[in-house]
C-alpha cells in the first residue's frame, strides 16, 4: 500500500478545493461589488437630472405633485432608482413610494457628503430607507429653494438598488453565468486534482522503487553488486536520495570486502606463523632429543655442535618471534615514533658496524657513498635503525660472495634520500609488488628463504609510513636490487 501518495493526494485534494470555494467567494463579492460600483458611476448624474428638471420646493414647501412625477420619469430610466427628497439632515421630506413600504424617516448625510464631494471611492453606500439594516449604493444631488440660491436646502437622494435590484440580483445568480463560473471552479479543481495524484503517484512511484531496492539490501543481498543503481544526472531529490543508497550501498560492500579480507589474511597470518616457528622448534628439539637419549654414546664434539645448533635454531626462532611482535606493534598503532634529530651519517655507522663481520665472511663489500657526509634528519632514530638493518640484512643475504653493497645519502632541498643498493641476482619482475606484503617471500624454497619470514619489508614500510614516506624498490634481474626512502630534514611545519 502506497500510503504517502495517498496522503499526499489527499493533502492535495483538500487544498484544490480550498482554493477552488475560495476563488468562488473572490468572484461572487468581487462581481456584487463591480456591479455596485458600475451602477453608481452609471447614475452618477441621476439626482442631478432629478434636481434640474424642475423645482422640488416652492415657498419652502416640498411640491409632492412635481416629486412624484419625476420620481416616475426617473424610474423609466432606472427601474431600480428610489427617489427620497431629505433636509439637510437627512430627515426624509418626501418620496414617491408607497407609504408602507418606507421604515426609516431619516438617513445619514456623511456619506451622501461623501458621495458629492467625491471624497471616498466608490461604490459609497447609504441607508436604504425601506431596509434601514442594509446599506446601498445611491446617487445624489443638493437641492436650493430658488429663493434662497445659495442655501442647501436638501438632498435628492436616489437608493440604487433597492428592492427590485435585490430581485433581479437573486436571478442573475442562478444565471448562465454564475452556473459557468461554478462548473468551471469545479472543472479546474478536478484537473488540478488529477493532475496532483497522477504527479504524486508517478513520484511516489520512484520512491517505491527505491525502497523496494533498499529493502532487498537490507535483506542482506550485498553480494551481487550494489543494488541500488546510480542515477547518472541528479534531477531531483529522489535521485539524490537514489545515489545517497547507491553510495551507501557501495560503501557497505566494500567494507565487507575489506572485513573478508582481513578475515582471509588473518587465517593466513595464523598458518604462516605455525608453519615458520614449527620448524625451527622441530629442529631444536629433536637436536636436544638426541642430547638426552644418546647422552653416552656421543663424544664431546658432537655433543658441542649439537647444542650449538640447537641454540642456533632458538636464536632464530627468537628473532622470528621479535619481528612478528614488531609488526603487530607497528600495526596495532601502539607504537608512536619518538622524532627527534640526529646524525644519519652516524646511524649508518653504526649499522656497518653491526654487519661488517657478517659482510666479511660472505666476501661482500659493504661501502657508505659518500663516506663523510655531515647530514642531520628528524625522525625516530631506533625505527630508522631497523628498516637500515632490514635493508642491509636483506642486502647481504642475497648477494653472493664477490658482490658489493653500498648505503647511499643524497640530500635535497627538503629531504634526504637513502639507498640501500646491491649488486645481487635481483627481484622477479612479477614479484616486485608483493616483497613489501607481510610474510611474502620472492623464493620460499630457495637457500635464503629458509629461516625467514618475510617480514622485514613489511616492518619496513609501515615504520617509514609511520614517518609519512614511502619505500620504493628497483630491481633488475641478474644486476642487483636498490631500495630508496626520503627522510625529513627537519619537523614538519603543523
Ligand atoms: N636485496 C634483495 N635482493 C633480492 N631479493 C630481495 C632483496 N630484498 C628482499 N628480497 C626479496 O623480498 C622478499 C621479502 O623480503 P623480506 O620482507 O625482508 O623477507 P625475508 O628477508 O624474511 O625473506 C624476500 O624473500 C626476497 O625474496
Ligand atoms: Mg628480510
Amino acid at each position: 500500500m502506497n500510503h504517502l501518495h495517498y496522503k499526499l493526494s489527499g493533502a492535495m485534494f483538500i487544498i484544490v478545493l480550498l482554493l477552488g470555494a475560495a476563488f468562488y467567494l473572490i468572484d461572487r463579492y468581487s462581481i456584487r461589488l463591480y456591479h455596485e460600483e458600475l451602477s453608481q458611476r452609471l447614475n452618477a448624474s441621476l439626482a442631478m437630472y432629478v434636481v434640474n428638471a424642475g423645482p422640488l420646493i416652492r415657498d419652502g414647501e416640498v411640491d409632492r405633485g412635481a416629486l412624484e412625477e419625476l420620481s416616475n420619469r426617473a424610474m423609466v430610466i432606472n427601474p431600480t432608482a428610489e427617489i427620497y427628497l431629505l433636509t439637510p439632515n437627512g430627515e426624509i421630506l418626501g418620496h414617491a413610494l408607497p407609504p408602507d413600504d418606507v421604515i426609516a424617516d431619516r438617513v445619514d448625510v456623511s456619506s451622501i457628503r461623501k458621495l458629492i464631494d467625491g471624497s471616498a471611492p466608490l461604490p459609497v453606500k447609504g441607508v436604504d430607507p425601506r431596509n434601514p439594516g442594509s446599506r446601498k449604493v445611491f446617487s445624489a444631488f443638493p437641492v436650493t429653494d430658488p429663493i434662497r440660491p445659495d442655501d442647501i436646502a436638501g438632498y435628492l437622494y436616489v437608493v440604487l438598488g433597492g428592492s427590485q435590484y435585490e430581485a433581479i440580483a437573486e436571478e442573475v445568480s442562478g444565471s448562465d453565468r454564475q452556473r459557468m463560473i461554478t462548473a468551471g471552479i469545479l472543472l479546474l479543481v478536478l484537473a488540478a486534482f488529477g493532475a496532483g495524484a497522477l504527479l504524486f503517484s508517478y513520484l511516489t512511484r520512484r520512491l517505491r522503487q527505491l525502497t523496494g531496492e533498499v529493502s532487498g539490501f537490507t535483506a542482506g543481498r550485498f553480494d551481487t553488486g550494489s543494488p541500488v543503481a546510480a542515477a547518472d544526472e541528479p534531477r531531483d531529490e529522489i535521485d539524490q536520495l537514489r545515489n545517497a543508497c547507491h553510495y551507501m550501498a557501495t560503501t557497505i560492500q566494500q567494507q565487507l570486502a575489506t572485513l573478508q579480507e582481513d578475515d582471509r589474511l588473518r587465517r593466513e597470518l595464523v598458518t604462516n606463523i605455525s608453519h615458520d616457528l614449527r620448524t625451527p622448534l622441530a629442529s631444536m628439539q629433536g637436536y636436544i632429543e638426541t642430547l638426552i637419549i644418546k647422552d653416552d654414546a656421543l663424544d664431546a664434539g658432537t655433543r658441542a655442535q649439537y647444542l650449538e645448533t640447537a641454540r642456533k635454531h632458538a636464536t632464530h626462532l627468537a628473532r622470528l618471534i621479535q619481528d612478528l611482535f614488531e609488526l603487530a606493534m607497528l600495526d596495532s598503532r601502539r607504537v608512536t615514533p619518538q622524532f627527534e634529530q640526529f646524525s644519519l651519517p652516524e646511524l649508518i655507522h653504526d649499522v656497518v658496524q653491526e654487519f661488517e663481520l657478517q659482510a666479511r665472511e660472505s666476501d661482500v663489500a659493504l661501502e657508505v657513498d659518500p663516506p663523510d657526509a655531515v647530514v642531520s634528519v628528524f625522525a625516530d632514530i631506533s625505527l630508522i635503525q631497523r628498516v637500515l638493518e632490514n635493508l642491509v640484512g636483506n642486502a647481504l643475504k642475497y648477494t653472493p660472495a664477490g658482490g658489493k653493497v653500498s648505503i647511499s645519502v643524497q640530500r635535497s632541498a627538503a629531504a634526504v634520500g637513502v639507498s640501500v643498493a646491491d649488486t645481487g641476482p635481483g627481484i622477479p619482475q612479477e614479484a616486485l609488488p608483493h616483497i613489501f606484503d607481510r610474510f611474502y617471500k620472492a623464493d620460499p624454497k630457495g637457500v635464503h628463504g629458509k629461516g625467514s619470514m618475510g617480514l622485514g619489508l613489511a616492518i619496513a614500510r609501515r615504520i617509514l609510513e609511520l614517518h609519512s614516506g614511502e619505500i620504493s624498490v628497483v630491481s633488475e634481474e641478474r644486476q642487483g636490487t636498490r631500495f630508496h626512502f626520503d627522510l625529513p630534514l627537519q619537523a614538519r611545519a603543523a
